[in-house]
């Protein structure tokens, strides 16, 4: 979907759908040259939000991958993420000795995504690196080493290209910000 098709939700577009296909474009290149050699990427999509950058990052890759997902929820307060992790759905893959590459929509406190990485390693992976494409660099609470990133955006609440409020929004092409007559309804 595009913004128009949302009507007025969405407040102000912060990447449009044509920076974003550009920008995967880009990283999918850098990615060519990381991996240069090896034969087994496993790309482990964190669901849901990172259904649209995992298809179309792949559907950019020129070299062989395989894919599989994640689900994880963080305990605690609904909003903010505690950093305390429950896997909801595991890999169906056999991950040691493989090169794993996480794919994330965004990174935002950073502390559901150090565990997945430190999980992940622990099964005996090869390597294990990070490719997300927005973060929030203000939103940061634990030190993460990223490999690639799209761009960096403001703390503020993002929705599209995966993101969801209230599970909406998730198919619109472009990131955005909603309007607050969204969440006064
Ligand atoms: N929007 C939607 N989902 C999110 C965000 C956001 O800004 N940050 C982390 N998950
Ligand atoms: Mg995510």
């Amino acid at each position: 979907m595009n913004v128009s098709d949302y009507g007025e939700d969405i407040a102000e577009v912060l990447v449009s759908a044509e920076d974003i296909d550009s920008r995967l474009e880009e990283m999918a290149r850098e990615l060519e040259v990381m991996y240069e050699g090896r034969e087994d990427l496993l790309l482990v999509g964190v669901l849901r939000g990172a259904a649209m950058v995992m298809s179309n990052l792949a559907l950019k890759l020129r070299i062989p991958v395989t894919m599989d997902w994640m689900a994880v929820s963080s305990y605690g307060m609904s909003t903010k993420s505690s950093g305390v992790v429950r896997i909801l759905k595991d890999l169906d893959t056999d991950i040691a000795g493989r090169d794993v590459l996480i794919v994330e929509d965004i990174i935002d406190s950073g502390l559901t995504l150090a565990w997945l990485k430190a999980n992940l390693e622990s099964r005996g992976a090869r390597s294990v690196r990070i490719v997300a494409l927005l973060r929030k660099p203000d939103a940061l609470k634990v030190p993460l080493d990223v490999d690639i990133v799209g761009f960096d955006l403001p703390d503020e609440f993002l929705v599209g290209y995966g993101l969801d409020y209230a599970e909406k929004y998730r198919n619109l092409n472009c990131v955005g910000l909603l309007s607050p007559h969204v969440y006064s309804e």
